[in-house]
């Protein structure tokens, strides 16, 4: 599949199968994630967690769930890989954090498709788990970082129609 084609079949998706992805697999969208850009060359201020564990998992979901429940019963979509970026408050540049942790995000879905797999970008999960510390305690996050954005990925449900249009505005000068 070639980059553009990876690009446009991207889609989200919100309904994985329960098997896992392969190490190999992993390690690929690890790598990926890993040659996001980020500003000013600094990468001290963001870091990737990648959850696999399945009671880690649901209990991400469950709680997530609780306090959110118009995302439903299952916020993370029961995705067998969970990839949470967090990063570091910038004071100087607030937007940052946040555009870095969505290069990586990128990254990780456009390598997740390449490799036949599905994803989807969610930012409802790191903003409640940002609320939940003894969660975050369990799963590692860094004193200093919050969590802003997760990649769900694994392998989808049903097979996707991915030719849409969007209706961007683009301008020519
Ligand atoms: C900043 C951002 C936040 C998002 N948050 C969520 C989310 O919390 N849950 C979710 O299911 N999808 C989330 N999405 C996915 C969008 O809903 C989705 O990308 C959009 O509807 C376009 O559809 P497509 O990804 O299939 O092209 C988010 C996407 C972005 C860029």
């Amino acid at each position: 599949m070639d980059t553009l084609e990876a690009i446009k079949h991207r889609y989200s998706c919100r309904a994985f199968k329960p098997e896992q992805i392969s190490k190999e697999q992993t390690e690929m969208l690890i790598e990926a994630a890993k040659a996001a850009p980020a500003a000013m060359g600094d990468y001290s201020g963001i870091s990737l967690t990648v959850i696999q564990s399945e009671e880690v998992r649901k209990q991400i979901d469950e709680e997530t769930a609780f306090s959110m429940p118009m995302m439903g019963e299952h916020p993370t979509y029961e995705a067998t890989t969970l990839m949470l970026i967090s990063v570091k408050e910038n004071k100087e540049f607030s937007m940052i954090p946040y555009c870095n942790a969505s290069c990586m995000a990128e990254n990780i879905m456009i390598e997740a498709t390449a490799l036949g797999l599905a994803s989807v970008y969610i930012m409802a999960v790191p903003t409640i788990l940002q609320q939940k510390t003894e969660l975050m305690k369990k799963i590692g996050i860094e004193d200093g970082f919050a969590p802003v954005v997760m990649v769900a990925v694994g392998y989808a449900e049903t097979v996707f129609n991915w030719q849409k249009e969007k209706n961007i505005v683009c301008k020519y000068i």
